[in-house]
C-alpha cells in the first residue's frame, strides 16, 4: 500500500538523520578546524536583529558541541529529545545542560557545500534526499522541541498538551512541516482526508469543555483504531483543552484507554447533531485563537502550517516545500524581510472529487465546480495578490514562490493561511470564532513588521467539499459587532503601542 511505503520512507529518513548526526559527531571530533565557519542565515524569516541573535546562539551551540564531542564518546551525544530550549530565551542558552539542541546543531556543512546551490541535485521533488536534509539543517539552524505530555494552565484554560501522541516518535525540526489545527470533536471526520493528503505531522488542539470530553476521547480512539488506516496513529498528535469553569467530570488516562481497543462496530462518535454538544448547549463561544496557539506551540518542526481542519492540502506539499527551501533560490536568498508562505484556497462542489494537482484544479475552475474560497460569503476577505494570474499560470515541475505580496492597499484585510514558523506573531486569544475576523490582529502585526507574503505556485488548499452560501444569522451578527468593537477600541490601540504603525497597514 502507498501509505505503508510512505511510512517506511518517513522512518527511513529519521534513521538516516540519526546516522548523519552520528557521522558528523565522529567527523567533528576528529577534524574540527578553521573550515567550520558559521554560514549566515539569510533565508530565515526573521528581522535582522533577531536573526543576528539567532546566529550567535547557533555559534555558541556549535562551540559547545565541539567541546562536548571532544570530551565524550559520540554515541552519548545523540540524545535528541531531552531539552527544548526556546528561541525566546537566549540568555539561558549558555547555562542549560548540553544535550539535544547542541548536538543536533553540529551538522554544519562546510562553506562551499552550503553556499553553492548548484550542487543540490534534486531528483525527486516529492522526497527529501540526505543532501537536502543536511542543507535544511544548516539553513534553518532550528532547535528540537520536546514531545512530552504536559498538563498546564493557559489563562482561564487547562491544556492537556500531547494528550495522545502520534506514533512517529522523534521528529527533527528541519525534516518536516507540521499542520497545526483545532476543532470541536464534531469536526473530527476531517482528520482522515486531511492526513491522507498531508502525510506529515499534524498537531490538533480539541476544545472539549464539560461533557464534550467523553465523545472527544472516544473520537480519538475511533480515529486511531477503526479507520483502517495507519496514518492517523502515525502522524496525528491530539491536545485537549477546556475552561476551568467547564472542567469535565472525568479526565480519562490515555495510558489506560489506549491499551483497550475501541469497539469499532459502533458509529463514529464524532457523527452527531452539532447543536447538541455541551459547548452549544451552554452557549459557549469557540476559543479559536487559544486553540490555534496551543496546536502551534506543540509542533515539533521549524515550519508550521496553521490551518483550519476543513482545509485539505494538495498532496506532496511538505517535501516540495522543503526542497524549495533547500534550493534557496530567488527570492528566498535575496529578500531580507521576515516572510510567510501563503497558500491559495478554493471551494469545490459537494459531489466532486477533491483535486490533487493544480492542473486538475484549473479544469474544475473552468467548469466552475471549484471556486476561490468564500467567493459567495466574503469575496474581499480573500482578495489575494495576483489571484487571477495564479489561477491561469500553468503547473510547474517544482515548487517556487509565485509572487511576493504585501498585506496592504487592496489586500489590507487579507486573512491568508500560510506556512510560517514559531517566530511569527501569535493569534489574539481574546477573540472568538463566532466574532469573525479572528486572524486580523495577527495580519496587522505581520504588516507592521513588513513581512513578505511569498505566495507558493503549485500548492493549494481545498475546503471540505460543499460550496458555502451567505446565510443571515442575527445572533451571530450581534457577536460579530461586539468583537469588532473590541478590536477597534481595545486591541488596535494596544497593537499600535506594542508594534507601532506603518503606512498602509490597518485592521
Ligand atoms: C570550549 O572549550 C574551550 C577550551 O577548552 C573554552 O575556552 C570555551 O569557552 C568552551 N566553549 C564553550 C561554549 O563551552
Ligand atoms: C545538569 O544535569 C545534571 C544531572 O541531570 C544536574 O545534576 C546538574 O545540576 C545540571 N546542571 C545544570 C547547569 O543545570
Ligand atoms: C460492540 O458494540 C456492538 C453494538 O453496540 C455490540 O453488539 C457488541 O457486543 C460490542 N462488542 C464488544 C466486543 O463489546
Ligand atoms: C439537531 O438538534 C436540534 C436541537 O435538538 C434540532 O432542532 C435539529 O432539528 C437537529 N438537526 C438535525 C439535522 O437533526
Ligand atoms: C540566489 O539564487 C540564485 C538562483 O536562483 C543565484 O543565481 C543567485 O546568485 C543567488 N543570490 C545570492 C545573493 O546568493
Amino acid at each position: 500500500m502507498l501509505a505503508n511505503r510512505r511510512n517506511l520512507v518517513f522512518r527511513v529518513s529519521i534513521v538516516i538523520n540519526i546516522a548523519v548526526l552520528l557521522y558528523a559527531a565522529l567527523h567533528l571530533s576528529g577534524s574540527a578546524g578553521p573550515g567550520l565557519e558559521w554560514v549566515p542565515v539569510t533565508s530565515d524569516g526573521s528581522d535582522t536583529v533577531r536573526s543576528a541573535e539567532f546566529r550567535y546562539i547557533s555559534e555558541q551551540r556549535r562551540e559547545e558541541a565541539r567541546n562536548e564531542t571532544e570530551s565524550r564518546p559520540p554515541e552519548s551525544s545523540v540524545r535528541i529529545f531531552e531539552e527544548s530550549t526556546s528561541q525566546k530565551t537566549p540568555s539561558t542558552v549558555a547555562s542549560t545542560n548540553k544535550t539535544a539542541s547542541s548536538t543536533a546543531s553540529i551538522v554544519v556543512p562546510s562553506e562551499s557545500e552550503s553556499t553553492n546551490e548548484a550542487n543540490l541535485d534534486i531528483v525527486d521533488e516529492n522526497a527529501l534526499s540526505e543532501a537536502t536534509l543536511t542543507r535544511l539543517r544548516a539553513l534553518l539552524a532550528c532547535n528540537e522541541r520536546d514531545f512530552l505530555p504536559q498538563t498546564a494552565q493557559r489563562g482561564e484554560f487547562w491544556v492537556l498538551k500531547n494528550y495522545v501522541r502520534a506514533d512517529h516518535g522523534p521528529v527533527l525540526c528541519h525534516e518536516s512541516v507540521t499542520y497545526t489545527t483545532h476543532a470541536g470533536f464534531e469536526f473530527l471526520d476531517n482528520v482522515l482526508p486531511l492526513v491522507e493528503r498531508w502525510m506529515a505531522p499534524v498537531s490538533l488542539a480539541i476544545y472539549a469543555p464539560g461533557a464534550d470530553m467523553a465523545p472527544t476521547v472516544n473520537s480519538i480512539r475511533y480515529l486511531r483504531d477503526c479507520t483502517d488506516n495507519e496514518l492517523i496513529r502515525e502522524f496525528v498528535t491530539f491536545h485537549v483543552f477546556f475552561q476551568h469553569k467547564h472542567i469535565p467530570s472525568k479526565i480519562p488516562d490515555p495510558e489506560v484507554f489506549l491499551n483497550t481497543p475501541y469497539n469499532c462496530t459502533e458509529k463514529p462518535p464524532y457523527v452527531v447533531n452539532s447543536s447538541t454538544t455541551y459547548m452549544k448547549l451552554k452557549s459557549l463561544l469557540y476559543p479559536v485563537n487559544v486553540a490555534r496557539n496551543i496546536a502551534r506551540d506543540a509542533a515539533l518542526t521549524h515550519y508550521i502550517l496553521p490551518s483550519d481542519i476543513e482545509l485539505y492540502p494538495s498532496p506532496n506539499l511538505v517535501p516540495r516545500f522543503l526542497n524549495m527551501i533547500a534550493r534557496n533560490a530567488k527570492p528566498l536568498n535575496t529578500s531580507t524581510k521576515p516572510r510567510v508562505f501563503p497558500i491559495s484556497i478554493f471551494e469545490v462542489d459537494a459531489k466532486v472529487k477533491v483535486p490533487s494537482t493544480k492542473t486538475e484544479l484549473q479544469a474544475m475552475l473552468k467548469k466552475q465546480t471549484a471556486i476561490p474560497f468564500h467567493k459567495f460569503v466574503c469575496p474581499n476577505c480573500h482578495n489575494i495578490p495576483q489571484a487571477a494570474q495564479w489561477m491561469s499560470a500553468k503547473e510547474t515541475t517544482q515548487m517556487d514562490v509565485f509572487h511576493v505580496g504585501k498585506r496592504k492597499g487592496k489586500y489590507v484585510i487579507w486573512e491568508p493561511i500560510f506556512i510560517g514558523t514559531h517566530r511569527d506573531p501569535y493569534y489574539d486569544e481574546r477573540l472568538s470564532w463566532e466574532g469573525k475576523k479572528d486572524k486580523m490582529t495577527q495580519g496587522y502585526i505581520l504588516c507592521v513588521k513588513d513581512y513578505d507574503f511569498m505566495i507558493l505556485n503549485n500548492a493549494f488548499l481545498i475546503h471540505k467539499p460543499g460550496i458555502k452560501r451567505f446565510a443571515k444569522n442575527a445572533k451571530r451578527d450581534a457577536i460579530v459587532s461586539r468583537q469588532n468593537h473590541f478590536v477597534k477600541g481595545v486591541i488596535t490601540p494596544e497593537l499600535k503601542k506594542l508594534f507601532g504603525t506603518r503606512d498602509g497597514c490597518a485592521m
